[in-house]
């Protein structure tokens, strides 16, 4: 089977109508860090679980930086575009009817953002943990439809708190609807992250 341009796994849900969680994990992971956090998020539901294809120090990633929170635009751009495209190859390759839901952390959540603000039509929805303005794009996309869960920690160094009311007062402003979990803690996730996007999850399927 071809990797469609990615290296990825893909987890048939209960039904082929079921929701598909499009997997994106944070620097240094792979395809298989986040498949039990997307079998709690939603179970039942399809998972395709994609590695980024930029190494930084042996460490992959969804696209290249030029130092922590300074992103390569233009590495951004091509790569956002090359998961759109694994997006639409890989509906065709697993025949999914159901509606794709992005859930990223770090990097896979700013690459997730960058596909809603650049592409939107491939998500009907995402969970974003620890996300960060990917680019300013100079016209927002028609952002209305999509529903967008963000989850931000309160003591974040990397990502700070102003960024994310940026990039939630953007996504707004485009016609997303968006609601925001604030974590007492910093970048790593805690228990309070996952049960508020699961219970955010739920509602929405
Ligand atoms: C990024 O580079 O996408 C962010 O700084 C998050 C990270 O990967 O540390």
């Amino acid at each position: 089977m071809t990797d469609l341009g990615f290296i990825h796994r893909f987890l048939p849900g209960a039904s082929g109508g079921s929701p598909v969680l499009l997997l994106l994990h944070g620097t240094g992971g792979d395809e298989n860090d986040l498949i039990p956090l997307g079998q709690e998020l939603l179970p039942g539901a399809a998972l395709l679980s994609v590695r980024g294809k930029v190494l930084e120090n042996g460490m992959p990633r969804f696209f290249r930086r030029l130092a922590e929170g300074v992103f390569d635009l233009e590495d951004l751009e091509r790569r956002t575009e090359e998961l759109a495209r694994f997006i639409e190859k890989a509906r065709e390759q697993y025949a999914f009817t159901g509606k794709v839901i992005a859930v990223g952390y770090s990097n896979g959540a700013n690459i997730a953002a960058s596909l809603i603000l650049r592409d939107p039509r491939h998500l009907s929805a995402a969970v974003l943990f620890r996300a960060m303005v990917p680019f300013t794009p100079d016209t927002l996309p028609d952002l209305s439809g999509l529903s967008l869960f963000m989850s931000a920690g309160q003591r974040d160094s990397i990502v700070p708190a102003a960024n994310t009311r940026q990039l939630a007062s953007m996504f707004e402003s485009a016609g997303a609807a968006v609601a925001t979990h604030w974590h007492p803690g910093g970048h790593e996730l805690g228990r309070d992250d996952l049960d508020a996007a699961r219970l955010w999850l739920q509602k929405l399927a």
